[in-house]
């Protein structure tokens, strides 16, 4: 059974916004894209970068260092060099509290 664990609060995370959250040694990015909330793991999966400081248009996050695109909803690839998905984690809301899946569920 997944637990959440509560991460951000919402009115201070807003649209356009992200926050980064050390949970369990593992860092992760939670962003507020048009009133959603996306959570997806802080390393580029091309060469382990930190990807959560890259440039956001749309739906897609750029990496930082060489430049691959990453969908914040599903960690998928958009553009080289990467190739592999970026880890993505469930994001849950309750009233004001974001929660994101536990990473002993991970
Ligand atoms: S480390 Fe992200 S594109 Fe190379």
């Amino acid at each position: 059974m997944s637990e959440f664990v509560k991460v951000a609060n919402l009115s201070e995370l807003t649209p356009g916004t992200r926050k980064m959250v050390e949970l369990d040694e593992v860092t992760v990015a939670i962003f507020n894209v048009n009133g959603q909330v996306y959570c997806i793991e802080d390393i580029c999966t091309h060469d382990g970068g930190p990807l959560a400081d890259g440039d956001i248009d749309g739906y897609s996050i750029a990496c930082p260092r060489h430049g691959a695109l990453f969908d914040l909803r599903d960690g998928q690839v958009l553009s080289m060099p990467a190739v592999v998905p970026v880890p993505t984690y469930r994001v849950k809301i309750e009233g004001d509290d974001i929660f994101v899946e536990s990473p002993d569920d991970w």
